[in-house]
Formats: C-alpha cells, sequence, structure tokens
C-alpha cells in the first residue's frame, strides 16, 4: 500500500507511548484518554494515503455501523465523527478543496483557498479543523494548508473516486433502521428490496440498474472501482505468471476471461505481471453500458465482449474464468445462476479464480474493519461477504472445488480463491 517514511516525531511519539504506558500504573481515565489520542497520533502519522482513505471509507464514513477499532478518540470524540466526518468530508470532497491545495508539498493559505472554492474562510476554516485532527491536511502556520501524506489520496487525481463510489450509498445508512421496522425478513435477500434501492423509493430495480441510470455517478463509480487494487488486490496471491507453460501450449484458449470485469483494471494488472498473455486471447466482460457508453473501454491485448452474466458464457474451455467483487454483490441463489453459465463453459483444466474476501468468522477489537464493514456495504445493495465455509458450500453447490485458496500475506481476508469442475 505504498511507503511512508517514519520521522522521528513518530518514533518520538511511540517511545512517549511506551514510557507512559509503563509509568502510569494504575491507569486514570484522564490518563487513558491521553493515551488513546497518542495512539491516534502515532496512527494519523503512519497512515498513507490509501489507508487514510480505508480509514475514512470504513471507521469514519460509515458513523453508527463502523466497528470501533480505534477507540481512542473517548466517546465525545467518537460520537463527532460518527454524525460529522462524513457530511463534512463530502463537502471539502465535493467542493474540490483538496484540488486546490498545491499537490507537490507547497502550502496554499485560507484565504486563497476559500476564494478559489467561493466559501467565505470563516466556515471553510471551521470545516478545515474537523479533518485536521485527522491528519488529513496539515497546518504549516496558523491558516496555512498543505497536504499531509493522508490527505493527498482526495484529490481528483488520485483515489478521489473510489472515495466517492461509497458516499452513494451514505444517505441510505441512515434509513437501515427503519427499512428493518418496515420490511419482511426475507426482503434482505432480495436485490430488487435491497436497503439502497428502498432508501431511494426505488424498490423494483437493482443497485448496478440505478447505478447505470445515473450516467454522472457511474462515471465516478467505474473510476473508483479502477482504483480499488491497494484495497482489493488482483496480485499477490494467484501466481498468474505461473501459466505460462499451460497457456503457450494451447494459445487459442483465452487466458483470462474477467467476467463483470468492470473497465479491466484486474485484467491490466495481470498482464503486467506476465509481461502480456503468452499469447492467448484476454477477454474483458460486462454490461455493455459499461463497457461502450460514452467513454468505451479499450485496452491494448484486451478484447472488449459485452455480456450479461445471465447468458451462456460465449467463450468456451478459457484456461482461467474470473470474477472479481461480483459474488459479494449476491446472495447464494443469485450467485447460483450467475455461476452456472460459467460452469457450462468450463473444460476439464479451466479454473475459475474469485478475487474476493474471506469473511473472518468472528471480529476482536484490533481487526481490520474492512471485511465486516464491505459486508455490511453488500447488505445494503443485497449481498454478503462470505467466510471460508460459506465459500466452500456456495462452490459446492454448483459442483466446484476450491483447489487452494490463495490469501494474501499480511492481510489474510484477501484472497483469490481457486476452483474447478468436480471429478477434473
Ligand atoms: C463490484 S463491480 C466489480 C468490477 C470488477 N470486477 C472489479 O473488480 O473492478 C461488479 C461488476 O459487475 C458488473 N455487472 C453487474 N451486473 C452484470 C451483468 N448482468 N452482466 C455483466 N456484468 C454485470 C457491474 O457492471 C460491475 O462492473
Amino acid at each position: 500500500m505504498g511507503s511512508v517514511s517514519i520521522d522521528t516525531d513518530l518514533i518520538a511519539g511511540a517511545e512517549e507511548l511506551l514510557a507512559a504506558l509503563k509509568s502510569q500504573q494504575p491507569l486514570t481515565s484522564a490518563n487513558r484518554v491521553a493515551l488513546l489520542r497518542q495512539v491516534d497520533k502515532i496512527r494519523c502519522g503512519l497512515q498513507g494515503p490509501a489507508e487514510a482513505m480505508n480509514f475514512q471509507g470504513t471507521h469514519v464514513s460509515l458513523g453508527p455501523f463502523a466497528p470501533c477499532r480505534t477507540a481512542g478518540r473517548g466517546i465525545l470524540t467518537l460520537a463527532c465523527d460518527k454524525n460529522m466526518f462524513t457530511p463534512v468530508m463530502n463537502a471539502l470532497v465535493e467542493h474540490h478543496v483538496f484540488d486546490h491545495v498545491p499537490a507537490e508539498g507547497k502550502t496554499i493559505g485560507l484565504d486563497e483557498l476559500a476564494s478559489k472554492i467561493g466559501w467565505e474562510s470563516t466556515v471553510l476554516v471551521r470545516f478545515i479543523n474537523v479533518v485536521l485532527i485527522q491528519g488529513i491536511l496539515e497546518e504549516t502556520e496558523p491558516r496555512v494548508y498543505k497536504h499531509s501524506a493522508s490527505s493527498i489520496a482526495f484529490r481528483e487525481d488520485k483515489m478521489r473516486s473510489y472515495y466517492q463510489l461509497g458516499s452513494w450509498s451514505v444517505p441510505s445508512w441512515w434509513k437501515v433502521s427503519d427499512y428493518l421496522k418496515t420490511h419482511a425478513p426475507e426482503d434482505l435477500y432480495d436485490n430488487l428490496k435491497s436497503p439502497f434501492a428502498w432508501s431511494r423509493g426505488a424498490e423494483g430495480k437493482t443497485y448496478y440498474q440505478l447505478l447505470e441510470e445515473d450516467t454522472a455517478f457511474s462515471d465516478v463509480w467505474h473510476k473508483g472501482m479502477a482504483q480499488a487494487a491497494p484495497f482489493n488486490p488482483v496480485l499477490g496471491m494467484f501466481p498468474f505468471r505461473d501459466m505460462r507453460a499451460a497457456v503457450e501450449a494451447e494459445p487459442d484458449r483465452a487466458f483470462v476471461v474477467d467476467v463483470g470485469g468492470g473497465r479491466g483494471n484486474a485484467l491490466v494488472d495481470m498482464m503486467r505481471e506476465c509481461s502480456g498473455s503468452f499469447g492467448a486471447p484476454m477477454v474483458l466482460q460486462d454490461m455493455k453500458e459499461v463497457l461502450q457508453g460514452d467513454d468505451p473501454v479499450r485496452i491494448e491485448g484486451v478484447q472488449v465482449m459485452p455480456h450479461d452474466f445471465y447468458n451462456e458464457q460465449p467463450v468456451k474451455n478459457a484456461h482461467i474464468y474470473y470474477t472479481r467483487k461480483v459474488m459479494h454483490n449476491y446472495y447464494d441463489e443469485k450467485c447460483r445462476t450467475i455461476l452456472g453459465p460459467i460452469v457450462d463453459a468450463m473444460g476439464p483444466t479451466s479454473r475459475l479464480l474469485f478475487g474476493d474476501m474471506i469473511l473472518p468468522e468472528s471480529a476482536k477489537p484490533g481487526d481490520d474493519a474492512l471485511p465486516f464493514c464491505m459486508d455490511l456495504r453488500m447488505l445494503m445493495i443485497g449481498g454478503t461477504e462470505r467466510s471460508e465455509p460459506q465459500w466452500k458450500a456456495l462452490l459446492d453447490s454448483v459442483d466446484l472445488v476450491i483447489v487452494k485458496i490463495w490469501r494474501l500475506p499480511g492481510a489474510p481476508h484477501q484472497a483469490t480463491i481457486e476452483a474447478k469442475l468436480r471429478g477434473n
């Protein structure tokens, strides 16, 4: 997730924390709050752009639904996080504040920044103060700001779209409680009656139908997904380059068919690892609107193929069929209807890879919040993350067996699940 240089302040801060922990026994409540602040300071100093984005997207943006990994801000500030960070960050992002702060370590004064976005300085400073506490921007002298390692992520030319794709769902989070009061338990499993659709008065439509109807937002959404690699990596698990001999021996078979592959970022990563495609076709499949809309997808070496994944899979006996972050959009019954045509197209040596999370079976203080928050995000749109037993049960029900679960070192909930046809 990128490297961040450890400065001396950070080391000094960690040493202070350690010394205080050793000396303050038993801890008073006031000491504990001070130590937790120190922990937060160290976290802010350690995070790079991707971790900052992740933190804002899980611990902060989801407000009341976010598991509290850093209980460090005490009840009052936690309540403040819940209610305020999302709208504050959203306003700063949407009003391009982060785009107007120079990228290359230069500073900008409050008045100039305010005039660029057309706000009063006295208003802007009140918003900025709230995010400074999270290590978002840095105040180099009173009312003068520069980008921090964290805030840079929110520029339009960086990862901002990834952050914004989550924002689309935020209003529905506030209505999920009412949804649960007003709906039968089974409605949650029907993706035409998802909390997301209901909160927009659009029951009867799936999340993806609503997304593609909102052309301005779908553009941001697909750009955001293309930036998802730091949060959901493609590489570093299944060794695509080890397929060389098999693919070069049978180059008429597609190397990879990426089903529901969005704008093709996973295929690009694979071709980077393999320095090409070993002479075999790489096929990108998604809905026509995604591939051939206003900004058609063109990637050298990739065959772009509009395809509705509920229909017969036109590419037979590929070396690899790949789906990434597709299964988590649905419960098992729908997954089976998507997997059926792929299973029918697979040959004896074909592999089906799932680039997805493995949901831990329990959650403890300090665990990575991402899989649990992502699971709730999926609940909102009619889907679910799956634990290892849930994956086995799903694949077993469509006559697939797991060959290996390739987990990402250091983040074992990130995985590529390799499956083959039963009996081969
Ligand atoms: C969460 S996104 C994942 C995109 C891509 N695999 C990635 O990891 O970046 C799910 C994808 O499924 C696609 N999708 C939804 N319904 C589809 C359908 N009926 N046929 C084909 N693709 C579909 C969406 O357009 C979207 O690109």
